[in-house]
């Protein structure tokens, strides 16, 4: 005679059991932090990352922090690798495509106070990663300091800038520092010379590892009216030449030095092609902007038939310059 042995419990849907054990992590990473970091550090829970972003979309961050110093980022870093969670750090937002599911993980934001001080000290600035590129601008103007009037064009954070070592106007973030300051993923903090950081077009290789906490950046003497009018004339070109609607800035790299994307795509015949509230911009075809409800999943498809295009018309394979994070919906 057989037996038949039956198991009462209702089988596990494996992607179920997977979601219920990583929310019981984050509640787990959200306690240890509520204990062990001082008051000043802000911890939010399944934080919405689209109006912390400027293009606008995206899902929320499991996990946001804005750490108080530099003491209270390192202990994130160490609970959450000791959880096994990803730490993510978010500037101002001005260069990244967060998808419609967001992120699983923890997003850092180094918008506290302490990480915005901007110290002049003669001919140079010091500036913490959450200082805004625009205010840097400003300081060194105030102080009679000319060279950085092209920070004045690019909405992001110094942070961002170091990373991605963003340019407008004829010049890169590290024609103007002397040195930087990191932090390892271990909490580790360095300080060192431009000259052994390398750098390529939009991209400083070393802060794909390590967290720019600030920079001294080099200036020279100026007559403050003329830093004005430099920083004016920045200010209008970027007006004219680049759209208002929510946008991440530039999409793709320019695949050559003489051939920038928004020339292609504007030749391609691309601009005001739309995916639902995405659309190439009719101002600067290398931006795509949000016509007011886009989706990450628009700007992405949109992202996805401009590369087509530009692949089988021109042979040419475009490279993203906004960065793309996070899961779909
Ligand atoms: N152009 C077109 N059609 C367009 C857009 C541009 O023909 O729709 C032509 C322009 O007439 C110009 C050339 O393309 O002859 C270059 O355009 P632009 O001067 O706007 O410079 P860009 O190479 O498109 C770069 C940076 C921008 C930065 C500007 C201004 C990249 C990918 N982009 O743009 O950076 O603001 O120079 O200095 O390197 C960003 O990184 O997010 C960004 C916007």
């Amino acid at each position: 005679m057989s037996t038949t042995l039956r198991i009462s419990a209702e089988p596990l849907d494996p992607a179920a059991e997977a979601a219920a054990l990583h929310a019981e992590t984050i509640s787990n990473l959200f306690r240890d932090l509520h204990l062990l970091l001082p008051k000043d550090t802000l911890v939010r829970r399944d934080e919405p990352l689209a109006k912390r972003t400027t293009l606008r979309v995206g899902g929320p961050a499991d996990l946001y922090i804005e750490p108080g110093s530099d003491a209270a980022l390192s202990l994130v870093l160490e609970t959450a690798r000791f959880r096994g969670l990803p730490v993510i750090l978010l500037g101002r937002g001005s260069n990244l495509l967060v998808r419609d599911g967001g992120l699983r993980g923890v997003v850092v934001s180094l918008a506290h106070p302490h990480f915005s001080r901007i110290e002049t000290e003669g001919n140079r600035i010091t500036a913490g990663a959450g200082a805004r590129l625009k205010a840097i601008a400003h300081e060194a103007r105030r102080a009679g300091l000319g060279g950085l009037e092209f920070f004045e064009g690019i909405p992001g954070s110094l942070g961002g800038a170091l990373r991605m070592n963003a340019g407008a106007m004829g010049a890169w973030t590290f024609d103007r520092v002397e040195r930087l300051r990191c932090m390892d993923r271990s909490g580790a903090i360095r300080d060192l010379p431009a000259a052994e950081v390398p750098v390529e077009y939009r991209a400083c290789p070393l802060l794909r590892t390590h967290i720019a906490l600030g920079a001294v950046l080099r200036a020279e003497p100026a007559d403050p009216e003329v830093v004005r009018s430099r920083m004016e004339q920045c200010s209008h070109k970027r007006w004219e030449s680049q759209p208002n609607e929510p946008s991440a800035g530039c999409t793709f790299k320019n695949p050559l030095p003489t051939l920038p994307a928004g020339r292609l795509i504007d030749e391609l015949g691309l601009k005001g092609t739309r995916i639902g509230d995405a659309m190439v911009s009719p101002v600067h075809a290398n931006f795509l902007v949000n016509l007011g409800n886009a989706t990450a999943r628009d700007v992405l498809t949109l992202i996805g038939l401009v590369r087509e295009r530009a692949r089988t018309l021109r042979a040419i394979e475009l490279e993203t310059e906004v960065e793309i994070i996070g899961e779909d919906a």
